[in-house]
């Protein structure tokens, strides 16, 4: 039997305008494999990540999961087929709760149409589980740390049982304690079978997790290799366009 990837993405596009960010982009990630995205400032990642999480449409080109053609036209949409982002803009409503945020869009109701605020506490122990300890499902967003609120899309991820989990440089606003707790998660992702596609400005920390690279420029795929095939050092020179 031919074996199908988890995602595959067929000569996708994507135009703001005149700009051509995306420009015929194919690719495959398998479960459980942990994919770095790289490139330069510009060069179309987070775009590309966004058309995987339906915050954007492809102008042309195909997604299929699991060898199925899928239509993914909103972030609601990339949910519901297991794809979880983890953003490198604040996706959290600083307005509104951490159990609010946890289940946004997912709200438990009970059987009087209300939301199971018992339910929603269950956010505190999935939060436990991956290292954040916050006392209240009732805590704003607004006062939690870039880290622990990076926390809440990665426990998000494992709750709802994502296929595959987008982030799109978790790391930045990061003290480094935090990096690392990010960067072990990524691999506990691995270990539960989950995809992940990662971007970064650190080389060092993308390729130490990484199964396999896929480098952009101008919004085109320049290479697409394994770990095992390539190095810090060659990734840094593609990078640098020697
Ligand atoms: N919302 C937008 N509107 C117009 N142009 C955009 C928008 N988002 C990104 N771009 C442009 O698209 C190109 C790719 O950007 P982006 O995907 O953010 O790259 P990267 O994440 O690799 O830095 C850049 O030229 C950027 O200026
Ligand atoms: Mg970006």
């Amino acid at each position: 039997m031919e074996q199908v990837s988890l995602l595959e993405t067929k000569n996708i596009h994507k135009w703001y305008g005149k700009i051509h960010a995306v420009n015929g982009v194919s690719f495959t990630i398998d479960k459980g494999e942990i994919l770095g995205l790289i490139g330069d400032n510009g060069a179309g990642k987070s775009s590309l990540l966004k058309v995987l999480s339906g915050y954007h449409c492809q102008d042309q080109g195909e997604i299929f999961i699991e060898g199925e053609k899928v239509v993914i036209n909103s972030p609601a949409d990339a949910r519901e087929l297991g794809i979880e982002t983890v953003y490198q803009e604040r996706a959290l409503v600083d307005s509104m709760s951490l159990a609010r945020n946890f289940y946004m869009g997912r709200e438990p109701v009970n059987r009087a149409g209300f939301l199971n605020k018992r339910k929603m506490a269950e956010c505190i122990d999935v939060l436990k589980e991956i290292g954040l300890t916050i006392n209240s499902p009732d805590y704003l967003v607004a006062n939690l740390s870039g880290g622990q609120r990076q926390g809440v899309a990665i426990g998000r991820a494992m709750y709802f049982k994502a296929k595959m989990v987008l982030l799109d440089e978790p790391t930045t606003a990061l003290s480094v304690k935090e990096v690392h707790r990010v960067l072990d998660l990524v691999l506990e992702f691995k270990a539960a079978g989950i995809a992940v596609i990662f971007i970064t400005h650190n080389i060092q920390h993308v390729y130490d997790i990484s199964d396999r690279f896929l480098i952009l420029e101008n919004g085109e795929k320049i290479k697409d290799i394994e770990k095992a095939g390539t190095s810090v050092k060659e990734l840094s020179e593609v990078l640098m366009g020697e």
